[in-house]
């Protein structure tokens, strides 16, 4: 690929997290999506189509149904795949595992998501961690939604040399809003019974030496996770030295309780006001009046927008395969720049700003 070129993108699964990787890919000024690949003929990929994205079939007994429903068809997988520099897949869990030989065979590189495990790609990517292991990678695995979020808020801790022993707690929603209506719950809380559970060990796959143990529960509610972190420092830290460590660190804003920010719905209506697509928060958004600290601990609590949260991640990834930037922080910034990713939720009332008529 010549320097000055675009990298040429494909999306194989338009489902939760691909429709959304596909906009942002879109929306980078050094990449081209060159189509999305899926298996069902329903309004979800009809969306695709709308935009603009060649639409093509993953699974060949599938393409009749799509072009029965009216859904132009441009090829098969094997075709979209032949004609990019990178596949992201964003299939369910285990379907993307059984890709890799595909792209393997084609030669081209991939980005797989949290759904699959490490020994996948041998490589778990979280871009403010380990972006510049990945440079030149044929593949890699952007960890989940609640690792990256672990990544995020431990990684501005650890490497400062402040983690002794991190302990998580993680609340996660029971079920993504689109298909609420299969696997909901209600009025109930489901434990996991598996101590750790797996996301403490899958954040050692990004920070190796971080001591962290996780446990984990689901509730009846969807619109995000929330996670309790216990820190067990090296030395007593200030909550002002925690506050500033996490300022520093990109994709991590604040929120305030005392902005009526009380709880998930409240920042999620924040993310619908500020008119982000689809209500999206890319961001961890931590309490900043929660934060706490003693001559022990350090205690956070934030929410992490599942839907959302490894988009950002997944486009970096595809920077660092194809060594297009070879910088992290710089691709960071082109990502954050074009998506509208901030450290201040909250807009700056404009000076002589008034509310009378
Ligand atoms: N949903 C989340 O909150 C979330 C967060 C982070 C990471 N992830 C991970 O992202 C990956 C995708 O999850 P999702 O939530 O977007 O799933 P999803 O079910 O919303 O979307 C998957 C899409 O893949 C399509 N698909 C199914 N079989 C296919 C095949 N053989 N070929 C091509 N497409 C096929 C489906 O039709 C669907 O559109 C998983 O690894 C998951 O663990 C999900």
């Amino acid at each position: 690929m010549q320097a000055d070129a675009r990298v040429r993108v494909a999306v194989n699964g338009f489902g939760v997290i691909g429709k959304r990787v596909a906009d942002a890919v879109a929306l980078q000024n050094d990449m081209t999506l060159i189509g999305v690949a899926d298996v069902v003929s329903d309004h979800r990929i009809k969306v695709a189509a709308s935009r603009g994205y060649p639409v093509f079939c993953s699974l060949d007994e599938k393409r009749a149904e799509m072009e029965a429903a009216g859904i132009t068809v441009v090829g098969a997988l094997d075709d979209l795949v032949r004609d990019v520099d990178v596949v992201v897949d964003c299939t369910p869990k285990k379907v993307a595992a059984q890709n890799i030989e595909r792209y393997r065979a084609a030669g081209v590189k991939a980005v797989f998501q949290g759904g699959e495990k490490h020994e996948l790609t041998g490589y778990s990517f979280v871009a403010q961690v380990n972006y510049a292991g990945a440079v030149g990678r044929d593949f890699a695995r952007v960890v989940s939604c609640n690792t990256t979020a672990l990544a995020r808020v431990l990684h501005a801790l650890h490497r400062r040399g402040w983690v002794k022993r991190a302990r998580a707690v993680l609340f996660r929603r029971a079920t993504d809003p689109w298909e609420s209506h299969v696997g909901g719950m209600i009025n109930t809380v489901v434990p996991e019974t598996k101590v750790p559970s797996h996301q403490g060990p899958d954040a050692q796959t990004v920070i190796p030496d971080i001591d962290i143990t996780t446990l984990a529960a689901a509730g009846p509610f969807n619109l995000s996770h929330i996670h309790f972190a216990m820190v067990e420092t090296t030395r007593p830290l200030s909550v002002q030295e925690v506050r500033e460590a996490l300022l520093a660190e990109p994709r991590i804003a604040f929120v305030r309780a005392d902005d009526g920010l009380v709880a998930l719905n409240s920042v999620v209506e924040l993310m619908r006001d500020l008119g982000r697509p689809r209500g999206d928060m890319w961001e961890v958004a931590v309490w900043e009046d929660s934060l706490a600290a003693d001559n022990r601990e350090i205690y956070l609590t934030y929410q992490v927008h599942n839907e959302a949260i490894v988009v950002p991640e997944t486009i970096d990834c595809i920077r660092a395969l194809t060594g297009t930037e070879r910088d992290g922080a710089a691709s960071i910034a082109k990502t954050d720049a074009a998506l509208g990713i901030t450290k201040t939720f909250i807009p700056a009332v404009p000076v002589g700003a008034h509310g009378g008529i």
